[in-house]
């Protein structure tokens, strides 16, 4: 229990009449010492700082905290530039592999359809995106990679001659399908007996052919320029007389 001396004391503090050094802080005062002792206005995140904000603020953590090193420069990612030079020219074999494999896959493509009982509206698309690929490849072996390879391999050209007349033999499966409608009898049959046709062709082709004609040094960087430009010039063709 206090005492008469310091209820008398306490009260001359709280009705502000006590000497100067017996004065009670007020809550608001001890409030503002307690926020400034948690955030002294030196620290960036103190409350306070912002009335501080027009002085140079420094602290001892200055020289620890914020004058780190910079970190090793990170590479800034060049722009990709316009490319100016064209991609160099597929080699020949490799240009022709890449053909065979996307009809290939075109060809289980189509099988899957059938399998699935797809509609005519949905297989016939296909049907004639494989008739375009092996037209156009076709065109480009028997007007430059043939003609080419005959040259060669000189007296030795049975090979070229039986896959001359495999490409009459698939051209006119081709024109027979090209004249059907989806849905009339022996169009998936007359697109399967086409694909095995090809598989033998292209097997024939990169399994001896091809190989034959490396053997026999053929410049088949030369004739990819010019295969894949043919190709590029008959798709062109071919695309804008479906849009005319
Ligand atoms: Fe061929
Ligand atoms: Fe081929």
């Amino acid at each position: 229990m206090k005492d008469a001396h310091s209820r008398t004391s306490e009260s001359r503090r709280l009705d502000g009449t006590a000497p100067p050094d017996q004065k009670r802080p007020s809550y608001q005062e001890l409030l503002d010492e307690s926020l400034d002792q948690t955030f002294p206005a030196s620290d960036p995140i103190s409350p306070s700082a912002a009335m501080y904000a027009d002085r140079q603020i420094e602290s001892a953590r200055d020289e620890r905290d914020w004058s780190l090193a910079p970190g090793p420069k990170t590479p800034q990612k060049a722009a990709s530039p316009t490319p100016t030079v064209k991609p160099a020219p597929a080699d020949a074999i490799t240009l022709l592999k890449a053909d065979h494999a996307e009809v290939a896959a075109c060809f289980r493509a189509y099988q899957k359809l059938v399998d699935a009982g797809a509609g005519g509206a949905e297989r016939q698309p296909l049907a004639e995106q494989i008739c375009l690929l092996l037209t156009v490849h076709a065109a480009i072996e028997e007007e430059i990679f043939y003609p080419a390879a005959r040259k060669l391999l000189g007296a030795d050209t049975g090979l070229i001659d039986e896959a001359d007349i495999e490409h009459a033999s698939a051209k006119d499966l081709i024109a027979q399908i090209r004249a059907m409608g989806p849905d009339e009898d022996l169009y998936d049959a007359k697109l399967k007996v086409l694909g095995e046709y090809i598989d033998h062709h292209v097997t024939q082709e990169q399994d001896e052919m091809f190989p034959k004609l490396a053997k026999a040094g053929m410049d088949t960087k030369a004739i990819g320029a010019e295969l894949g430009a043919r190709k590029q010039a008959l798709i062109a063709e071919v695309t804008e007389g479906s849009e005319a």
